[in-house]
This record gives C-alpha cells, structure tokens and sequence, in this order.
C-alpha cells in the first residue's frame, strides 16, 4: 500500500490544459484543490476521476486506458471513467468524479460529482428476497457489497466460521505479518458497514448443512436459516501434515487473521523458524518473517520453488532473490518429525527451530456441498453464471470449477481477484442477472520489493519466453502452449501484464 498515487503534485486541472497535450488514449495525473486527479482523454471526450486506486492507491496514471475504462497497474483493478464506479475487484469502492469543460482549445477540470454506478442486473425480476452467503472471505464479501450496489434491498446474511469480520487476507502473509502493517489496514471494511448496509454478519458460526429441497442451511447451533438464494464461498484451508509433531504448540499454517495473530505472537520471541514448503504463501511468509529479523529455513521436495507454476526461470530467480535475504533453503528435501526445538529432515540431519510455518498448500472446503450432493469435481461444479448443479444455489472462489473461456477447460484456482470478481458475478445472477464470468485471471504475489503479477492459467506449457532481464527485475515471461500465449508473469512490466490481459480477453471475442 502507498500514497503515491494521492500525492496532489502535477497541474493545476481547474486551470486548463491544453487539448492537444493529451493524445486519444492518454492520460494525465494533476491536482484539484487537496485532490490528485486523474485526467483522461478518449476520442474528444474528455474524463476527470481520483488518480489513486481504491484498493492500494495505485496511481491510475500509469495504468491502461480501455474504452470508457481505466485499468491498475498494481493488481489490474478497473473503474469507470463515466462514473468512478470500481468495475472490477480487488478495488471496490468507486473514485470520485469531476466535471470537464472544454474552452478556447483547453479542457478545464471543474466540480466534485455524485454520479450513480450503473445498474447490471434487473432487481426488479429477481424474487430473491433472502441472499444467504456462506463465508465472509473475498468472494462473499464481494458479492454482499455487489448487491447493495446494485440496489438490492432483501435481506443479505453472511455466515462466517472466522472470529474477525473479513479481512484482507493477502496481506496476512505479507505487509501485517512482517510487522510494517497497521491494523486498519486489515478489515476489508470497518464494523459500521455491515449495519449501515443492513448486512446480517454472523461471525463465529458455522454452517453444518443444506437441505436443497427445504431451501435451507443448519447452523452449528442447530439453527435453521431459509434462503431464497444462496451462495457456498466457503474457500479452502491449509493442508495439515500427518506428521509426529504437527500438533506441537509452535507449529502454525496461515489462513487466517487469527492464524497470522499466533504467529506473530510466536514470531516475537522466535529465532529461527522453518517453513515447510516453497509455495506463494510459504515464502511470503519467509520474506515477512526476515523482515522481523528471525532465521528462516525453506524445506520443500521440489528442486526449485514455485517451478510447477511459474517455470525454471522465475524459480531460479525466486530462490536468488529470497538467498539474498538470508533465506536458507532445504530443497528436495522433507521434514520426518517436528520436536520442540528441532525438525527432523529426511536426508538425516535436523534443523533448530522454535517456529514452524506449514505452507504446503490448500485443499477446498467443500464438505457441505458434498453432503447435499451438489456436482463436485476437484472442487464444486458450476456453470458460466457460477450457478451450482442445484438451480438458485450459486459458488465462487477458492471452491469453485468454472468453465474458462480462455484456456477451454474447467478450472479452480486459489486467487483473491477471481474469488472477489466471482463473488460479484454471483451477486449479479443471484438478481436474476445472466453475466458470464469470464474473466482472466490473475493474481500477484510480493517477495520483499518485488511483486510477480500473472495474468492467465497455464498449467502446463511446451515453451517459455522471456522477455526482458529477470535478474534485473524487468521482465515479461510468457507461458506457451502450440504457440498460444495462456499466461503472462511479469516483474515491473505493469502495462505490459495490462495488454497480455486486454490480448486474452481479445483473443475470446470480448471486444
Ligand atoms: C495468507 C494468504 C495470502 C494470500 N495472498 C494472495 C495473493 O497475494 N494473491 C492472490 O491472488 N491470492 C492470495 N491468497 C489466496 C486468496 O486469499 C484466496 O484465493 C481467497 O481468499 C479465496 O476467497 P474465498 O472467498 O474463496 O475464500 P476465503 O477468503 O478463504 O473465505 C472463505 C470463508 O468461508 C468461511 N467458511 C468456510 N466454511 C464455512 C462453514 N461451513 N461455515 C461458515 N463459514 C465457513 C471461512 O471461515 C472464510 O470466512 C492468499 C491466501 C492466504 C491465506
Ligand atoms: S492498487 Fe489498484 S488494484 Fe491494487
């Protein structure tokens, strides 16, 4: 997160710029009073909205123009330049908007507007007059402010197994658990608008079934809540090993906000941590927890981290990157027990360490489905509008196996943006909506300074090319398959991770 973006420097908007200074497709950053203001031009018509993302305040500036749009380059967010509204998560609350005037070959900026978002869906066919949504993550918080944006006035219940309202998970393995976070930061929203938005939350309960037929769950109280809608956005959690020790009180997995409190509690008396496995989240948690000066050990069967996902190359680099920090990694290599204050590795030897971080991966929530024979396959079935095998009853997320447009099969991923830009989607057809969800993925992950952004899926590949200067953080590594592009990771290259996205959704005739 930063402040770059609010920075009021640049011109004066409300004193002119010139129209030829700003090209068809171009951008400008510049200040309003207090404001940093984002000027835009397409075609002769010209746009003034806030220059700082709602989600991180990324500059939009040096973000991407598409039609009546403007996209992040940080985390591919986009918002309306008509009307300021957040069109695509992980941004969700909208900027604001300015009058332009155009004078004697100049565009002036002039006031501060309320303009509505667009409505996306007819609230007024749907007969859901009561959402329930199973989970408070990305994807059923995403969808409760969806529909109250959408102007939806039934009644939204969330049900949550978590002790905290929902949180920014990414950032629990990165800037809050390395300690530079402060805590407003955390919750997606403060506790004001849950009531200010009629939004039943229940924090701390559990959902144990769901009848179909009845159209309704049970509550681990044995409480009945009827829906009329209902959307599973129950997401995944860590696996656990079967390993003697595992129990051990000094042994943590990351999922949540409680989860990351108990490791920071452990962390402040920790010398040496191990972490098991070289996944996103086990080496963020790596890079955070060096930022707290403790050692850190990577054990991890894979010859490389992160190979199976983003390729040789990136992996080499990643390990580089992390060995420079003083990570010491333990690669094609496995812990056989954890003691009190040792870890015990398949090769013989044994690791001292007062704190052990399981990232070894997750596995979907999906009992409930399961138990109400819902479609499953590696994760809950749905079709193009996220509706389950049961009609009304909708998933998103972690969970959900979509029909990807892009890469042409059924796919599951574990990514913040698709579970929130899902949960929207779902919102929209919980209101008798018909949106396709076909977006392209993509996600981003943070190792110290350096933040990987990916765009696509690609699970498996015949050729990788690299574009640019890994090593010098400066690169565009395209995934390949017959000659097809299915993924772009990239290192500094925003824009470039901008039109390998703009490129795919092209590719399926979205334009
Ligand atoms: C530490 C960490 C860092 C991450 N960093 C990144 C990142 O940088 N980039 C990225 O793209 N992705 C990242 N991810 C992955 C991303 O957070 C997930 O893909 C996303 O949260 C999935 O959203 P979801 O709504 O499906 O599930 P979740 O956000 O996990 O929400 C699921 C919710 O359902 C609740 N629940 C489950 N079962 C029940 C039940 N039976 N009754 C009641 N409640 C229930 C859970 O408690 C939880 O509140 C990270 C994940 C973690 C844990
Ligand atoms: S800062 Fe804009 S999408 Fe994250």
């Amino acid at each position: 997160m930063g402040d770059a973006a609010n920075e009021t420097t640049g011109p004066d908007l409300t004193q002119g710029v010139a129209e030829g200074a700003l090209a068809d497709g171009a951008m400008l950053g510049g200040r309003v009073g207090d404001d940093a203001v984002l000027l835009a031009r397409r075609g002769d018509e010209f746009f003034a909205i806030g220059a700082a993302c709602t989600h991180y305040s990324g500059p939009l500036a040096e973000g991407l123009l598409v039609g009546d749009t403007v996209r992040c380059p940080w985390h591919h967010a986009c918002f309306s330049l008509r009307t300021g509204e957040a069109l695509r998560a992980p941004a969700l609350a909208p900027v604001a908007c300015w009058t332009t005037l155009r004078r004697d070959g100049k565009v002036f900026v002039g006031k501060k507007v309320d303009v509505s978002p667009a409505r996306r869906a007819d609230t007024s066919t749907g007969a859901a007059r009561r959402i329930v949504l199973v989970g408070g993550g990305a994807a059923g918080f995403a969808a409760a402010e969806m529909l109250r944006r959408q102007g939806y006035q039934g009644d939204i219940t969330m049900v949550s197994d978590e002790d905290a309202p929902p949180v920014d998970r990414p950032n629990l393995s990165k800037d809050y658990l390395a300690g530079t976070a402060p805590e407003e930061w955390v919750p997606l929203r403060g506790d004001d608008f849950y009531s200010d938005h009629s939004i039943d939350l229940k924090q701390r309960t559990s959902v144990a079934g769901l009848d179909l037929r009845a159209g309704e769950l049970t509550l681990g109280d044995g409480a009945r809540l009827p829906y009329d809608r209902l959307l599973l956005a129950t997401g995944a959690e860590p696996v656990r090993l079967p390993l003697p020790g595992i129990d051990l009180p000094h042994v943590h997995t990351l999922r949540s906000l409680a989860d990351c409190r108990a490791i920071i509690a452990r962390a402040a008396t920790a010398k040496r941590v191990v972490v098991m496995g070289a996944s996103f989240i086990g080496l963020e948690v790596a890079a955070s927890l060096r930022a707290r000066n403790i050692e850190v050990h990577v054990v991890a069967p894979e010859k490389r981290p992160m190979e199976r996902v983003l390729g040789p190359e990136l992996g080499d680099f990643i390990r580089g990157l992390h060995e420079q920090h003083g990570v010491v990694f333990h690669l094609e290599e496995t812990a056989t027990e954890i003691h009190a204050e040792t870890v015990a590795l398949k090769s013989g030897g044994t690791i001292d360490a007062d704190l052990v971080v399981v990232g070894v991966g997750v596995r979907p929530r999906l009992a409930l489905a399961e138990k109400a024979r819902l479609a499953i396959d590696r994760g809950v079935m749905v079709n193009e509008y996220l509706e389950t095998s049961a009609p009304g009853v909708f998933a998103a997320g972690d969970i959900a196996r979509w029909p990807d447009p892009h890469s042409g099969g059924a796919i599951r991923v574990e990514h913040w943006v698709v579970a929130q830009r899902q949960g929207q989607t779902a919102a929209l057809n919980m209101l008798g909506g018909k949106v396709r969800f076909d977006a392209v993925p993509f996600f981003w992950s943070q190792h110290y300074d350096v933040p990987i952004n990916y765009v696509g899926h690609a699970e498996s590949w015949d050729e990788i090319a690299v574009d640019g200067d890994i090593a010098r953080r400066d690169c565009a590594v395209r995934y390949k398959r017959h000659g097809k592009t299915l993924a772009v990771a990239s290192i500094y290259r925003d824009i470039e991770s901008l039109k390998a996205e703009v490129a795919m959704e092209k590719a399926r005739g979205a334009f």
